[in-house]
């Protein structure tokens, strides 16, 4: 089968969905991969080595593909591009793509890598979110670090004494864990906070304080029932109430804030306050990993780092996993091979299973309809 690796056009998108590694892997199992010339030059990953692993280097990884592996959806004349019948993989940001009814039109089916079920442990391996959140959690820390005009550790110099840098963790799913064990390394003290009451021994464990913002009976059961599916429940004016109290002292205090909480599907929650983060020291460091769904932070803004009135920097940096694309396009491209392999048989044979729990959830639009079930 022939299988096509665009270069991508999103500004900033640095990353690229196959490597030489998983292009040797396709090869071996008998597909011939086109790659776009300069396709992983911004990842650091050369054609020659495309060559070399057994690609076919062009000007159109598009025409006679009949699988399209991509990091962003194609978009605008990407799409006019697509042959009916192709089988498209990548990141679709599916609730928020506007091009659905346009694949559907087009006659390709999608397979949107971020529907992978949480639930479901095969689809580990398979998991973009979590492959890219775990390295963006990570950068997040650095990029913050770098703003802050302190070290993190504290350090006993005989000009001094330096503090230990305070951070505070808002969402503690992949990407926030991950922070704490980077901020943790660095020698911050660090305190973070989730709806997920399962989330405190994961915090505990890495060393981090944990937050606690009391909840009813009925919001235990809410997010108890809500654990089931692997994501987060949605908190009510209550919760929300109690946690704003909680939220507004650890933060006035903190150095430096990363916020991390996403809801599928939705505009992400917004946590700080304009008013909280005028109570900050200046110099203190906000990064909004959400800036993209809407941000978690009043006034941070997407692609700029801005400094409020009373000194705090806030960072509305994009795209984190793109910061390291190198990273984080081999485990997206690991991704992918993982979730492509079970598109086939042993004899190298397409051989789709439409009940199976993977490829059901991720086929988004496919037959000329859009299967996602928006709204
Ligand atoms: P995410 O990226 O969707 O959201 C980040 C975090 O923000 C979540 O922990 C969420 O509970 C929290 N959050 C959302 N709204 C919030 C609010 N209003 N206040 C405070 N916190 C809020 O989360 P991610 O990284 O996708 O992880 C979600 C869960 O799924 C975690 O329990 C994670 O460990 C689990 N997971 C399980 C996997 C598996 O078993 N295969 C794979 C990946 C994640």
């Amino acid at each position: 089968m022939q299988i096509g690796i665009p270069a991508e056009i999103s500004a900033g998108e640095a990353r690229v969905a196959a490597t030489p590694d998983t292009v040797k892997k396709l090869v071996a199992s008998g597909h011939t991969v086109l790659v776009q010339r300069g396709a992983g030059q911004a990842a650091n990953y050369p054609d020659a080595q495309f060559e070399q692993a057994g690609a076919t280097l062009t000007d159109d990884a598009y025409t006679g593909s009949q699988i399209v592996l991509k990091v962003r959806a194609p978009q605008g004349e990407e799409i006019s591009r697509l042959a009916a019948g192709t089988k498209v993989i990548g990141m679709f940001d599916p609730y928020r793509n506007p091009d659905l009814d346009a694949f559907a039109a087009q006659g390709v089916s999608v397979y949107a890598m971020e529907m992978i079920p949480r639930t479901l442990s095969r689809g580990q391996s398979m998991d973009v979110l979590s492959s890219q959140s775990n390295l963006a959690g990570y950068k997040a820390v650095l990029l913050a670090a770098n703003e802050f005009q302190r070290p993190f550790p504290m350090f006993m110099t005989s000009a001094g004494t330096v503090k230990p840098a305070r951070v505070v963790i808002m969402g503690v799913g992949v990407a926030g864990l991950q922070a704490i064990a980077t901020a943790k390394r660095l020698g911050a003290v660090v305190e973070a906070t989730d709806l997920r009451p399962t989330a405190k021994d994961q915090v505990e464990s890495l060393g981090g304080k944990w937050l606690d913002v009391p909840m009813s009976a009925e919001e235990q059961d809410n997010a108890k029932k809500a654990a089931a599916s692997g994501y987060a429940w949605m908190p009510g004016p209550q919760y929300i109430a109690d946690q704003a109290v909680i939220v507004d002292k650890a933060v006035s205090n903190a150095d430096i804030v990363i916020t991390t909480a996403l809801i599928p599907g939705r505009n992400a929650p917004r946590l700080i306050k304009a008013e909280t983060v005028a109570k900050m020291k200046p110099g203190s460091v906000i990064l909004d990993m959400a800036v993209e769904t809407g941000g978690n932070v009043e006034g941070s803004v997407l692609g700029e780092t801005i400094s409020t009135a009373n000194g705090v920097r806030i960072i509305g940096t994009p795209n984190i996993p793109a910061t390291l694309a190198a990273q984080s396009s081999a485990l997206y491209a690991n991704n992918l091979l993982n979730f492509l392999v079970t598109l086939f048989d042993k004899e190298g044979k397409l051989a789709l299973n439409p009940e199976d729990d993977i490829q059901k959830a991720l086929l988004i639009v496919d037959g000329g309809q859009v299967l996602l079930k928006r709204g």
